[in-house]
């Protein structure tokens, strides 16, 4: 028995050609609608980053605010939103990344993250790791250190790990294909 592959079985829900044609996208309405699922992912999420020691969680606009937030009150730490390109209000650093579907905009408030802060990067999905390859280089922009990265989903056979050098990764369920 397996939490993760029950809920990645029952839970995550494929949707062909979304956004674009071609792509199959892994649709987590569903485990955020249920809350023993939801529970189990932030629990799991928790225990896993915890001996990581992090000072603060950087979430990924939009969907790995979702996860961070919660996860970052169960660490007892605070919680900073890295925004898509003209959201934030305040003094803001810029990285420009390709995404699998077009290229994106991400940034971060300038004074988010204190020198030396070890910092743990959160959202829903890795795919290419282009978007968190931005999230970390935005991170270290700002004076903070990676301590890790954590993900509900990983897409193994896109690569994203080989994006994000040797950080420490957490992803609690893996797709091969
Ligand atoms: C999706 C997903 C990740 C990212 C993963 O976000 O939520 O953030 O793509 O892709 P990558 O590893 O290839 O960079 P998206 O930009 O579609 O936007 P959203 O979270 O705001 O819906
Ligand atoms: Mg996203």
């Amino acid at each position: 028995f397996s939490m993760e592959k029950l809920l990645a079985e029952a839970l995550v829900r494929d949707v062909p050609d979304f956004p674009k044609p071609g792509i199959l996208f892994k649709d987590i309405t569903p485990v955020l609608q249920d809350y023993d699922a939801l529970r189990q992912v932030i629990d799991k999420m928790t225990e896993q980053s915890r001996p990581l020691k992090v000072d603060v969680v950087v979430g990924i606009e939009a969907r790995g605010f979702i996860f961070g937030a919660p996860l970052a009150l169960e660490l007892e730490v605070g919680f900073v939103p890295l925004r898509k390109l003209g959201k934030l209000p305040y003094n803001r650093l810029v990285e420009e990344y390709a995404l699998e579907y077009g290229t994106n905009t991400v940034e971060i408030h300038t004074d988010s993250i204190k020198p030396g802060q070890r910092v743990l990067i959160v959202d829903d999905v890795l795919a290419t790791g282009g978007t968190a390859a931005a999230a970390a280089r935005l991170v270290e922009r700002a004076g903070g250190q990676v301590a890790g990265l954590c993900f509900l989903i990983e897409l193994d056979f896109l690569e994203g790990r080989k994006a994000l050098e040797n950080y420490p990764i957490i992803s609690l369920i893996r797709y091969q294909e």
